[in-house]
C-alpha cells in the first residue's frame, strides 16, 4: 500500500485519532441526541460492512491513525461486535482501542469485547435516579446500566470512564452522587457540556450546564480540584485530582472552552461518510468508494481532502455558526 500519513491539516494539527460509528440505531433515545419518535434510520444495506470498516481503518492506520474509538448511536445494538473488535485489535498500528457505550448490553457483551480486543470503555452515566434518567433517555434502563458497570468492572478493562451530558435544570442535584458513585468503583468520571446536536432542535445555550459551575459545586464537597497534567495535548477533556481521595474528575467543555485548536479527531459515520468535526456541514463518501472498487489510495486521498478542509474550529458561540444536519446519533460522539 502506498499510503503515507501524517494527515495534517492546514492549521497543522496531526489526525491520529479515528472515530468510527458502527450504527445509527440505539436503545434508548436520550433528549439531547435523539428524535423522541419517528425515527429515521439508515437501511442495512447503507450501513458499512464490517469488511469495509476494516478496511477504511487500515488505510487511515497507513495514513497515521493510531487511536480507534467505536461509537454509534448505541454501538453494541450492532450485531456481531465483538468480531469487528477482533478485526481491528489485529491491525498492526492501532495503539488504542476503546468504545462509548451507553452500557444498556454491557452486561452480557463486556468479556466478549474485552477478550476481543478492546481496550478502554467510556460508558455514558448521566443519573443515579431512576426517574432522571426516564427523563433523559426517555426509556428505562438504569439498573442495567449499573449492572453493565459491574460486568464491564468484572472484565479487567484498561480503563473505564464514566461520561455525564451536563445539562442545566438535571445535572445540578446529580453531581454529587454521580461523583461519589465514581470515586466508590475507582472509575474516572467527565461532564461533557451539552452540545447542540440534538435531534430535535431544542438546545439552547441556557441549557448547557458549564463546566466551571460543576466543579465549583464538587470543590465545595470534596475540596479543592487540582489540574492534573495532560498526557495528550489533543484531549478534549480538563482533568482534575481531588486532593483528599486521589479521584479524578474531568470537563469536556466544548461550548464554554473550546478545544479545537487541538483536535486530533477524523470520524466516519455509519453509512461510511468521512468528517472532518462533529459540527461539518459537508462529508466525504468513502462507501461510496469502498463499494466502487476504488485503488486504497483513492480512498486516501479522499481522507486527505476531508482534512484538508478542516476549519478552525466550530464556532457554536458564533452568530454565524450553522447546525450540522445530523444529530448525534447519526454522527458518532
Ligand atoms: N451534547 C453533549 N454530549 C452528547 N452526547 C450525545 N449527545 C450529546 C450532546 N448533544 C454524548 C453521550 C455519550 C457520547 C456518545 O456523547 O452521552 O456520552
Ligand atoms: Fe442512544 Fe447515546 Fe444517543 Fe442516548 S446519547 S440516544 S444512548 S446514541
Amino acid at each position: 500500500m502506498q499510503c503515507e500519513g501524517p494527515l495534517v491539516d492546514r492549521f497543522g494539527r496531526v489526525h491520529d485519532n479515528l472515530r468510527l460509528s458502527v450504527t445509527d440505531r440505539c436503545n434508548l433515545r436520550c433528549f439531547y441526541c435523539m428524535p423522541e419518535e419517528a425515527v429515521q434510520f439508515r437501511q442495512r444495506s447503507e450501513i458499512l460492512q464490517f469488511e469495509e470498516i476494516e478496511r477504511f481503518v487500515r488505510i487511515s492506520v497507513a495514513l497515521g491513525v493510531r487511536r480507534l474509538r467505536i461509537t454509534g448511536g448505541e454501538p453494541l445494538v450492532r450485531a456481531g461486535l465483538p468480531a469487528l473488535v477482533r478485526q481491528l485489535a489485529a491491525i498492526p498500528g492501532v495503539a488504542d482501542l476503546a468504545m462509548t457505550t451507553n452500557g444498556l448490553l454491557l452486561a452480557e457483551h463486556a468479556a466478549p469485547l474485552r477478550a476481543a480486543g478492546l481496550q478502554r470503555l467510556n460508558i455514558s452515566l448521566d443519573s443515579l435516579r431512576e426517574t432522571t434518567f426516564r427523563r433523559i433517555a426517555r426509556r428505562d434502563g438504569l439498573a442495567r446500566v449499573l449492572a453493565g458497570i459491574d460486568a464491564a468492572v468484572q472484565a479487567g478493562f484498561d480503563k473505564i470512564r464514566l461520561n455525564t451530558v451536563a445539562i442545566r435544570g438535571i445535572t445540578e442535584s446529580e453531581v454529587i452522587a454521580l461523583a461519589e458513585y465514581a470515586l466508590a468503583h475507582a472509575m474516572e468520571l467527565r461532564f461533557i457540556e451539552f452540545m447542540p446536536l440534538d435531534a430535535d432542535s431544542n438546545w439552547h445555550s441556557q441549557y448547557v450546564l458549564p463546566g466551571a459551575v460543576i466543579r465549583a459545586q464538587l470543590e465545595q464537597r470534596f475540596g479543592p480540584l487540582v489540574p492534573v497534567t495532560r498526557e495528550d495535548r489533543s484531549q478534549p477533556a480538563v482533568d482534575y485530582a481531588l486532593a483528599d481521595s486521589g479521584g479524578r474528575i474531568g470537563f469536556i467543555n466544548p461550548v464554554t472552552e473550546p478545544f479545537c485548536g487541538d483536535c486530533s479527531r477524523l470520524r466516519i459515520t455509519a453509512e461510511g461518510q468521512v468528517r472532518n468535526c462533529l459540527f461539518s456541514t459537508v462529508e466525504w463518501d468513502a462507501r461510496a468508494l469502498l463499494r466502487q472498487g476504488a485503488s486504497d489510495e483513492q480512498v486516501a486521498d479522499l481522507v486527505r481532502h476531508c482534512i484538508g478542509a478542516k476549519k478552525a474550529g466550530h464556532g457554536i458561540d458564533s452568530p454565524e455558526f450553522i447546525r450540522p444536519r445530523r444529530a448525534m446519533y447519526q454522527l458518532g460522539g
